[in-house]
């Protein structure tokens, strides 16, 4: 496997980024997206007294293979969007993509994350529970694109 370093998104890396949505999501994110969502990181308060955030890792190893996306409020978490570049997978970087969001998010006070996946997205159900994921739910017909259901997760720390 190639090596890999995690690291913060930069606006540097939304092109590419983008492009690796493309590949990974049925319903992309696009770099207007993206940049929307990198503009709001580090965002201390929301109009209540909850600390909120964005917090991105990337995975890299001259380019970007992996990456994933979180929203921040208290002490809770909502993975957005998650990807590795398929010729990178089965190699531990989505494992270990969620593993480092997690290091990131601890001393931020958050212990909580929760997530949205399709029902026939078995690998990423598979990669979910094998980091200790448990289903606490599902949306019938969230996603827009083909109604497919969506199986909530949650992951406590
Ligand atoms: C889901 C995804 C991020 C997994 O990334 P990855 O880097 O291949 O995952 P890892 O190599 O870290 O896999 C860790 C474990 O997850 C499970 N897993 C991952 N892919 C799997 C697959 N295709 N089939 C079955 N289990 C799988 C396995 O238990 C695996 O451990 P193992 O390889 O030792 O058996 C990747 O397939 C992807 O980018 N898919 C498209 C985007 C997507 O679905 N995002 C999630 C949206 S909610």
């Amino acid at each position: 496997m190639a090596k890999h370093i995690l690291r913060e998104l930069l606006e540097s890396d939304i092109p590419a980024v983008a492009e690796l949505e493309r590949l990974c999501n049925p319903m992309p994110w696009n770099a207007i997206d993206l940049t929307r969502f990198a503009s709001h990181s580090g965002d201390s308060h929301d109009s209540g007294s909850q600390p909120v955030g964005r917090v991105a890792v990337l995975a890299d190893t001259h380019e970007v293979i992996g990456y994933v996306c979180a929203n921040l409020v208290g002490s809770e978490a909502e993975i957005l969007v998650l990807g590795v570049a398929p010729e990178h997978r089965r190699q531990g970087v989505g494992e270990s993509l969620l593993i480092d969001l997690r290091t990131v998010l601890e001393p931020l006070g958050c212990y909580v994350l929760f997530l949205e996946v399709r029902e026939s997205n078995t690998p990423a159900i598979a990669l979910y529970s094998n980091v200790g994921f448990e289903e606490i739910g599902l949306r019938k017909g969230y996603y827009a694109d083909t109604g497919e259901g969506a199986k909530m997760m949650k992951w406590n720390g």
